[in-house]
């Protein structure tokens, strides 16, 4: 069981050193009095890592990583110079890497092999675009992108990886998926993990905001967000960081 609840910022490729030193400050979790079991964490560009490495109320990602070790592969970086700087977890496979940058399934299940190796959390992201959800394809395209990964990863450490679903048709968009919508996606997700499948936090991602985390948090498979746009307002991120503290604690 996936007990925490992870609130998870992707700032792609926005930010500034002084934004990430005022949600240094501005996320210190005993001002926001969260609970222990809310995660939080921060996917910047690898200029503002650093920035975060001193904090211990926010773990900070990287967005890609290499699959190789180091040498001639000019533009990329490695586990070993994010591992440098403080990182802690990576994100592989965002829809907008694999749409814009022709990242296939299987180099994104190498990219969660190599953070693995080198002791960084991949955060693999999967989901489908709107086409394919029209045409009833969800279930088969999520379905390849995780099994890339279950052939790339031995079984003792793909419960190490973290999943986000985000259906590539509500990112940026404002389009959220429904609550059940999403739902009975991570529930599929899950089951397809078999074993592992108890303890991997998944993550849903697209539009997630102040104004919905609450309602999709509360489904039974969702274990927090990957959040975009809303992740670069400190208040607005602060609310979410709140709603999912509030989802800790016993009820009633
Ligand atoms: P969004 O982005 O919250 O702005 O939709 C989510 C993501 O791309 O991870």
């Amino acid at each position: 069981m996936v007990s925490s609840v992870f609130v998870v910022g992707n700032w792609k490729m926005n930010g500034s050193i002084s934004r990430a030193e005022e949600f240094c400050q501005g996320l210190r979790r005993f001002e926001l009095d969260l609970a222990e079991q809310v995660e939080i964490a921060l996917c910047v560009p690898d200029t503002l890592l650093a920035a975060f490495s001193a904090s211990e109320d926010v773990r900070v990602g990287a967005q890609n990583i290499s699959e190789y070790d180091s040498g001639a592969y000019t533009g990329e970086i490695s586990a070993d110079l994010l591992m440098e700087q403080g990182c802690d977890l990576v994100i592989v496979g965002h829809s907008e890497r694999r749409q814009l940058f022709a990242e296939s399934s299987e180099q994104v299940a190498n990219k969660a092999a190599q953070a693995l190796r080198h002791g960084l959390t991949p955060i693999v992201c999967v989901g489908e675009t709107e086409q394919q959800r029209e045409q009833g394809r969800t279930f088969e395209v999520v379905g390849e992108q995780i099994q890339a990964v279950q052939r790339e990863l031995k079984a003792g450490d793909i419960e190490k990886i973290w999943l986000a679903y985000e259906p590539v048709w509500a990112i940026g968009t404002g389009k959220t998926a429904q609550p059940e919508q999403a739902q009975e996606v991570h529930s599929w997700i899950r089951a397809q993990l078999g074993k592992a499948g108890v303890k991997i936090p998944l993550l849903y991602g697209g539009s997630v905001k102040a104004a919905n985390a609450d309602q999709l948090f509360q489904q039974k498979d969702i274990n927090g967000g990957l959040i975009g746009g809303a992740s670069l307002d400190l208040n607005e991120f602060q609310s979410i960081c709140k709603i999912a503290s509030a989802l800790t604690k016993p009820k009633g």
